[in-house]
This record gives structure tokens, sequence and C-alpha cells, in this order.
């Protein structure tokens, strides 16, 4: 009886839960780049995955978009074993983003939807959606690094995804131009989709996720609801600095 109440609960957090991930280990030659990586990532939340630079984040995010395999562990997407058929629900900005130069924005798009099978309309709704409706025939070669960005992510966008994996995306962006795809990010959850956004600028993360995990050197150091971190600047200076030291000693 008690096991059923249990295996209940652990049905209810899983519910909760669009990703898990579980005991992840990716190895490249011999240096062991994540190490058993545990992550949950709740439904229609906006989760920021810290850590600094070669933290592990982006060789995270490869595995979860089926960019990479991990060595070891299990990524589970909508309460199963995460499989590519997975990735008609996931929409990904990892590294830069995928552009014909020489074609305008709406065509880059009509491009993508002809292969996804997705209508005009869709185009359009994206292109709103980023803010990028007004560009009419300029080559998208010309945009701004933001307008880029946004390009990426309404490519990201076309096929309804149910989860927007976005890996450093303020990277280079002006100060208006990150304020204005913060705005955006956080409209995300209420359409249900939820977004995973890594970055190393803590103060980006903390006016845009409402839940943080934070990896330093491969290993899950902290995760939770942000609201639980008075400080995260300490917090994280904090648990770099304690892993640094381990790893001197
Ligand atoms: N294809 C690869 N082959 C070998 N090593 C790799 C490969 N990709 C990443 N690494 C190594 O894995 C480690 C983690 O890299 P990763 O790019 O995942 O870090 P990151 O947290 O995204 O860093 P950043 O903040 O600089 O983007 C680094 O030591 C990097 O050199
Ligand atoms: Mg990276």
């Amino acid at each position: 009886m008690q096991e059923n109440a249990m295996q209940e609960k652990h049905r209810e957090i899983s519910n909760t839960n669009l990703v898990e991930i579980k005991q992840v280990t990716k190895v490249f030659r011999k240096q062991k780049v994540l190490n058993q990586v545990s992550l949950h990532i709740p439904k229609n939340s906006v989760y920021g995955l810290l850590g600094p630079n070669g933290a592990g984040k982006s060789t995270l995010l490869k595995c979860l978009t089926g960019m990479m395999n991990p060595t070891e562990g299990e990524i589970q997407f909508g309460g199963h074993v995460w499989s590519r058929e997975d990735l008609n629900e996931i929409g990904a900005l990892v590294e830069t983003p995928p552009i014909y130069e020489n074609l305008s924005a709406w065509e880059n798009l009509k491009v993508r939807a002809l292969l996804l099978g997705v209508p005009d309309s869709r185009i359009r709704e994206v292109l709103e959606l980023v803010g990028l409706a007004n560009t009419d025939k300029k080559r998208s070669g010309a945009f701004s690094l933001g307008m880029k960005q946004r390009l990426g992510i309404a490519i990201a966008l076309l096929n309804h995804p149910k989860l927007l994996v976005l890996d450093e995306p303020v990277n280079g962006l002006d100060p208006i131009g990150i304020q204005e795809l913060r705005e955006l990010i956080q409209e995300f959850p209420k359409a249900g989709i939820t977004v995973l956004v890594s970055s190393h600028i803590l103060s980006e993360i903390e006016n845009t996720a409402d839940h943080i995990g934070i990896i330093v050197e491969g290993e899950v150091q902290f995760e939770g609801n942000i609201h639980e971190c008075e400080n995260l600047e300490a917090l994280f200076m904090d648990i770099v600095r304690k892993k640094r030291r381990e790893g001197i000693r």
C-alpha cells in the first residue's frame, strides 16, 4: 500500500516535469565533460542552466537536441524515454542560428516550412511573435545580431514545439536586444512552451528564469526554484570557488 502511494507520488512528480535528465555522463576521448548530471525541467517553466565557461552546458543541450549521444544515462521527455521522434516537439537554437544569409526572414522560414509541412500562416505568426514581421525583402545576412537571433528562434518555433532550447541566446546582444529577448522568452510559458535557456551571465538568468540548475565542471551543484536563492550571485560564486578548490587539492 505504502509502495503504491510512493509510486503514485513519483508519477505525480514526473508529470510535472517535461524533461528529466537522469545521471547523464558524456566522455570525449578521456575527458568526462558531464558526470552523472540529473536535472528536472518543470512543464511551462523558464529553466535557466547556469555554469561558467566549459562547464558542459552546450554539451548537455546537444544531448537533449539529438546533436550528440550521452555516453551513459537517460533523458526523459514528456514522461517517456527520449527518442529522435521527440525532436518534432523540441525547437532549438544552439550556437549560431541556421540562416541562409542571401534569403529574407520570410524565405528562410519558408524553406523550413516546406520541409515540415507547415502552412504560410504559421510563418507569419512566428515572424510576428519574434518581432520580425516588418523586415520585408531584407536579406537576413544584413540583419543585426539580435535580429539574427530572433530569426533563429522563429525557425525553432515553426513546428509548435513543447520545448524551446536556447544556448546562450543573449551572447553579443546590446542591452535593448537583451531586454527584448527576455520579454519574448517570458511570454513562452503562457503559450504552453517550456524554455530551457543556458547562460553564464547571472543577471540574465536571474531576470528571466523561474527555475535554475547550476553545473560546474560537468557536475550539478544546485537545482531549485529561483525564489529559493536570495542572492544568486553569492550562491554561484560560492559554488564555483568551492568546486575549483576541490580540483586543486
Ligand atoms: N566535440 C568535442 N570534442 C572534445 N571535447 C569537447 C567537445 N565539445 C566540447 N568539448 C569539451 O567539453 C567541455 C565542456 O564544453 P561545453 O561547450 O559543453 O561547455 P559550456 O558550458 O557550453 O561552455 P561555454 O560557457 O564556454 O559555452 C570543454 O572542456 C570542451 O573543450
Ligand atoms: Mg556553451
